[in-house]
């Protein structure tokens, strides 16, 4: 790996994401040996001094070389629409480039709302600041747009500026641990690899439950809905990772290029079976397993009182390819659930007249259950002759657990920091390609345009959704396996 020395401009550096999750991640990284200056920017006044004394208290307690660290920090005051800003900020920077001998390499992060992704990279482009005798790279946040056709004006937009392999788009769930370990999994483990199509696996259960409600983010994510904040990227990766057939190589291109061909495969929603595919619910109140009670979604602050954003998703989708076929993926998301979970789970086929089926009443499916949060681990579930005379047979659980507990509720605090390093090494492979968005875009405007006409459904705050959830796997005769 390279360790490049970096410019890095931190668009958004006042900004919650900033002090919550990037600034501890780039600490981390700058005492793995890598070199760089940081330059924030925000629309606030700041001195040098003070700016780092925000950065500072985004750091952990104690935290050693942390003097060092903060003097590669500097700050200037910046209206994203202000050309002029931008010609300061290249004086600036060329300073800092010479200072630190950063050879020119500019990381550009856009901490910002997706509207000032367009008009940021522009007004880089004309102060000359993408001009560089280094490498340049950007890495954006979602919402990548809110449709298709937005997304693909946003892309436009910044192809003006930079090549699509200078485009690092964000998806945070693609740095969590076991998410990268998917692929290990199946294609180093060659009792997995073989069985894992049509023939042997019945379904495919991916749930990413959480507990907390709307908090603060009531303007964003009233508008935005869980089938945009949660399905659009972070199921559809973790989807894509299951379902993708082996890469030839392990390229970033070639990883990213399996991937599409899955979310192209993905039979689109119809308007007259969008039931029989598709949940949408709202919460309403009810007490959490703590015995916490919970207002409705309507009782969150900033949330309109008709609000019919759902705050819930459950889906039944087919890919349709040969490994594939006729194999239901269930996929379901939620706020206000009873867990903060995510977890996948394939469920095996049974053995065709099997015996033991009639015999024994202990006896359930093969299922392995991937931990991707708060557990880090796997578990194969299996079914073994109960010790002793009876020769009745016991379900029995091979765990493998990384042992580290996070923190419910937060994100995988490593995740942006492995995010990060990938980016300043220059590679891709964890990040979105804009295929991938576009095909991902293009079935939830699918799903979007066909649930127009299918009513909001209720759950009770607490509960794992509504009972129509359940309904998507009864209709093929299955249930969701309760989280582990
Ligand atoms: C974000 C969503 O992308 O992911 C949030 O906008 C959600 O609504 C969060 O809470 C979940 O991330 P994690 O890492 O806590 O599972």
């Amino acid at each position: 790996t390279t360790k490049e020395p970096t410019l890095i401009f931190m668009f958004g550096a006042t900004g919650d994401l900033a002090s919550r999750k990037l600034y501890p991640a780039l600490y981390e990284i700058y005492k793995k040996g890598n070199e760089f200056a940081v330059i924030g920017l925000a629309r606030r006044q700041h001195t040098h001094e003070s700016y780092r004394s925000m950065v500072d208290r985004a750091l952990p307690q104690g935290a050693d070389r942390r003097k060092e660290f903060l003097d590669r920090f500097y700050y200037q005051p910046l209206d994203i629409t202000e050309p002029e800003n931008f010609a300061r900020l290249k004086n600036i920077s060329d300073q800092i480039d010479t200072q630190y001998q950063l050879n020119g390499n500019r990381m550009f992060y856009l901490s910002l709302a997706p509207r000032f992704f367009g008009v940021a990279a522009r007004n880089l482009k004309k102060a000359g600041l993408t001009e560089t005798s280094g490498w340049k790279r950007l890495i954006i946040e979602k919402p990548f747009g809110h449709n298709l056709e937005s997304a693909e004006k946003l892309n436009h937009d910044l192809l003006e500026v930079f090549d699509e392999a200078e485009i690092y788009r964000i998806d945070h769930y693609l740095g969590k641990e076991m998410v990268q370990n998917i692929e290990a999994l199946r294609f180093a483990n060659p009792i997995f690899e073989s069985v894992w199509n049509h023939r042997s696996i019945a379904n495919v259960q991916i749930t990413l439950s959480e507990t907390l409600g709307v908090g603060d983010r009531a303007s964003y994510y009233d508008q935005t809905g869980a089938l945009l904040d949660m399905v659009q990227n972070h199921i559809m990766q973790l989807l894509t990772l299951t379902a993708m057939e082996p890469p030839s190589r392990f390229e970033p291109e070639d990883i990213r290029q399996e991937k599409v061909k899955v979310l192209k495969s993905i039979r689109p929603m119809s308007s007259d079976a969008i039931t029989n595919q598709i949940v949408r619910a709202q919460y309403k109140q009810g007490v959490m397993p703590d015995g916490t009670r919970i207002g409705g979604y309507h009782d969150e602050n900033n949330i309109d009182s008709d609000s019919d954003t759902e705050t819930f998703v459950a889906a039944r989708l087919f890919i349709d390819n040969y490994r594939w076929t006729g194999v239901p993926f269930y996929i379901r998301t939620g706020k206000r659930l009873a867990a903060k979970s995510t977890e996948i789970v394939i469920q095996f086929k049974d053995i065709p007249n099997n015996p033991y089926l009639y015999e024994f009443n202990h006896i359930g499916p093969n299922l392995l259950v991937i931990h991707i949060q708060p557990d880090e681990g796997l578990s194969l579930k299996l079914n073994v002759k109960e010790f002793g005379e009876e020769g009745e047979t016991v379900p029995i659980a091979m765990n493998f657990s990384n042992n580290v507990k996070r923190q419910a509720d937060t994100h995988t605090p490593d995740a942006y920091e492995r995010l990060l390093s990938d980016c300043l090494r220059g590679d891709s492979t964890n990040f979105t390609r804009w295929d991938e968005v576009a095909f991902s875009w293009s079935l939830t405007d699918s799903i979007v345009a066909a649930w127009k006409d299918i009513p909001l459904d209720y759950y009770e705050a607490g509960t794992m959704g509504p009972a129509s959830s359940d309904r998507l796997l009864a209709l093929d005769g299955f249930c969701w396996w309760p989280l582990t």
